[in-house]
């Protein structure tokens, strides 16, 4: 391990003395864990970031020429389309079956809108059962390789924070059944919190301030864990990527994986139409000939309420954050051990210490933060799908403690979807006078994770009876028990 004396020069001529200026008065095992913290900053590195995003509030410039995208519809418009989506749902179905897809979700985030101690894919978010979100997802990816008699592959993106309580939670539950070693758990890279002067901020005073380095840092946590490896040697081709919050989303999804390959894509996303001009969704825009996605923060006013001339939004499809990545994209932009997406600025309350070492709680934001995003790559890809999809059907995330997309939202969005399988199985749903459900229903991926499978093998006699709550379990027994 590199010196304390050669450390102290190093951060002294980059301007960072400051972070060893309790040396003396710590212990050696704190000692240790500060100089490790340490060897780990390429200064030099650090030093282009501070002049780039901090001391410079660098101004997202959004260029004149910025278009809509082409958007491929949720239902074929035409006969061609038709034969094109059976088409590619037939080559995702054969993909998945082959062993060339694997699911990857991105749980790395620290949620701090949720206000939810511990990592985001342990809340208990289903109806009845209050199943876990990691275990909602388990499920559906259990019943993929079930119905493809494959095993599938799920890479889990953590973060150094919340790693041990991830891993934790999955060995507690046995993983649900899931066989562990098709598991894969890697941890994302951080970055410290600078101070608006560029000083990295100390958390303690044998720590830095650090946080994830956003989902983009998922690109090169993939390569730099061995996770690519690893799918190379299972023979993975596809990533089905998706994010922790969004108990709705169908984590393997032939139709969007099979579009996506059919078509040469190294990077497809899927969209939705916005609920309004102002919602917090990235916009699919096409930028010098690009796909790229605007974030909602980004897109000024005027472009978000502009319209075409029939009244509809103009910039209309927004990012849900499900995405198809081909492994070699993500190997290309990887090579090297670095990958080049820009970084996000956020000015945050980090919690950190005086100058005379006590702890501060500030009330305003005191520090910067910077992150990737991954859907930044999207303008480094040849080729983009972007697949349009129901609201309905597959996003209600759980993003705020309480309103919009929070837990209780998306509650009644999953009754809501479950509602509609069940009554297009012909299966009676007591509703109210309004014609709303207000019993708790919850059907496992296990037994059903679409209209069509639930159609095929459920029993239209069941009886659903107001105010009590019902469960389909995976072998279709009923009931409410976990
Ligand atoms: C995100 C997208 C937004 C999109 C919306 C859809 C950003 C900046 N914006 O918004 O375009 O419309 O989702 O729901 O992403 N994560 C990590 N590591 C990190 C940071 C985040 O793994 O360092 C994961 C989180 O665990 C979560 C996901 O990324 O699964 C989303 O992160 P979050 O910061 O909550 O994004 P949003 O602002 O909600």
């Amino acid at each position: 391990m590199s010196d304390i004396a050669s450390i102290r020069k190093t951060a002294e001529a980059h301007g960072q003395g400051h972070m060893l200026k309790f040396w003396d008065e710590l212990s050696p095992s704190q000692q240790t864990s500060l100089l490790q913290q340490l060897a780990g900053i390429d200064f030099n590195y650090l030093d282009e970031l501070i002049a780039a995003y901090i001391k410079n509030k660098p101004i997202c410039e959004i260029p004149g020429n910025i278009q809509p995208p082409t958007i491929m519809p949720v239902r074929p418009q035409n006969q061609a389309q038709e034969a094109e989506y059976a088409a590619a749902r037939k080559k995702g179905q054969d993909l998945i079956a082959a062993g060339k897809v694997a699911a990857f979700v991105v749980a790395g985030g620290q949620g701090s809108r949720l206000g939810y101690e511990g990592p985001k894919g342990c809340l208990e978010a289903t109806p009845v059962v209050r199943k876990p979100l990691f275990r909602l997802f388990a499920e559906q990816i259990m019943a993929a390789s079930k119905r493809a008699r494959v095993p599938i592959p799920w890479y889990i993106m953590t973060s150094p924070d919340n790693d041990v309580a991830t891993k934790a939670h999955f060995r507690q539950n046995d993983f649900w059944g899931f066989n562990h070693n098709d598991v894969i758990f890697f941890a994302q890279g951080q970055m410290p919190a600078f101070g608006f002067d560029g000083k990295l901020v100390m958390a303690r005073k044998d720590r830095l301030a650090m946080s994830p380095n956003g989902h983009g840092g998922s690109l090169l946590a993939m390569q730099t864990s061995g996770a690519l490896d690893d799918m190379a040697k299972r023979g993975v081709e596809y990533i089905s990527y998706f994010q922790v919050d969004n108990p709705l989303v169908r984590c393997l999804d032939p139709l969007f994986i099979g579009l996506h390959a059919l078509q040469g894509a190294e990077m497809s996303a899927k969209c939705l139409p916005k609920r309004d001009p102002m919602e917090k969704l990235g916009n699919f825009c096409v930028v010098n000939g690009r796909v790229a996605v605007i974030e909602y923060s980004d897109l000024p006013e005027h472009l978000a309420r502009a319209c075409n001339p029939d009244g509809r939004l103009k910039f209309s499809a927004g990012s849900i954050a499900i995405h198809v990545l081909s492994r070699s994209f993500v190997e290309r932009l990887t090579k090297g051990g670095r990958c080049s997406l820009p970084w996000h600025r956020a000015d945050k309350k980090v919690p950190c210490i005086d100058p005379a070492g006590g702890a501060v709680n500030p009330e305003k934001p005191n520090a910067v933060k910077i992150e990737m995003f991954v859907f930044d790559a999207l303008p480094l890809a040849q080729k983009t799908v972007i697949l349009e999809t129901r609201r309905d059907e597959e996003f209600s995330p759980i993003k705020n403690a309480a309103g919009e997309d929070s837990l209780s939202t998306s509650l009644h969005a999953q009754v809501r979807r479950w509602t509609v399988w069940l009554e297009q199985a012909g299966i009676k749903v007591p509703r109210d006078a309004d014609g709303q459900v207000s019993t708790a229903i919850e059907i496992s991926p296990l037994f059903a994770d679409s209209a069509e499978e639930l159609a095929r093998k459920a029993d239209r006699n069941i009886t659903i009876s107001v105010g009590q709550s019902f469960y389909l379990g995976s072998r279709g027994q009923i009931g409410g028990a976990r």
